[in-house]
């Protein structure tokens, strides 16, 4: 009986030890790195994204320079969704300026990563148009793509002291 129970204790510990690990994924320093990559992709994409509006204020622009970006705006924006895996929000001692409704709400943060990679889609078009008035229609529609899920999901650089 006292065996039994022993047993039967060790598995409720191995149990809950695994259920955490489901729910708060890889740990710490996992989140931390998750957190990283995550902020370390948008600085990529704002990279890009400058690099376009760039060449679009040009009379002659760079087209290769232009479809190379405009692709990798592409690819960044259909992986942007899997940069916010569940538990990688504030309070883990890491800042980060994702709020808790990106967790709270999944369908609207969906759409607002939809709406992205669709105007990133028109926008590589217009690169390969060759079309510099489509490019600066679509450079800016790309621009309020960002804006737009910045004011709702991202939260202001004051409040970073939160996490
Ligand atoms: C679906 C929502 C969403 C869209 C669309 C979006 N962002 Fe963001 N962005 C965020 C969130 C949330 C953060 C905060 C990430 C964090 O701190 O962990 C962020 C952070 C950033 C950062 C700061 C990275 C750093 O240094 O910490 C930059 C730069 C950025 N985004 C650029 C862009 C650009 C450019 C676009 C459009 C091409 C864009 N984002 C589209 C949600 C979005």
């Amino acid at each position: 009986m006292a065996i039994t129970s022993g047993v039967g204790r060790r598995m409720l510990v191995i149990s809950a030890v695994l259920v955490m690990g489901a729910a708060g994924s890889a740990g710490a320093s996992g989140i931390a790195q998750i957190i990283h990559a995550r902020q370390n992709h948008f600085r990529t994409l704002g990279r890009t994204a400058k690099s376009i509006r760039d060449q679009a204020g040009r009379s002659h622009p760079n087209w290769a320079v232009v479809e190379a970006d405009a692709d990798r705006v592409e690819r960044l924006a259909s992986a942007l969704p899997s940069w916010f895996p569940a538990g990688s929000g504030q309070g883990h001692g890491v800042r980060t300026r994702a709020r808790p409704a990106i967790w709270a709400e999944p369908r609207q943060f969906a759409r607002f990563a939809r709406r992205l990679l669709h105007r990133a889609q028109q926008l590589r078009q217009a690169a390969a148009s060759h079309d510099v008035r489509a490019l600066r229609l679509r450079a800016r529609s790309l621009g309020r793509g960002c804006d737009s899920c910045h004011r709702r999901f991202r939260a202001h650089r004051s409040w970073w002291h939160l996490w």
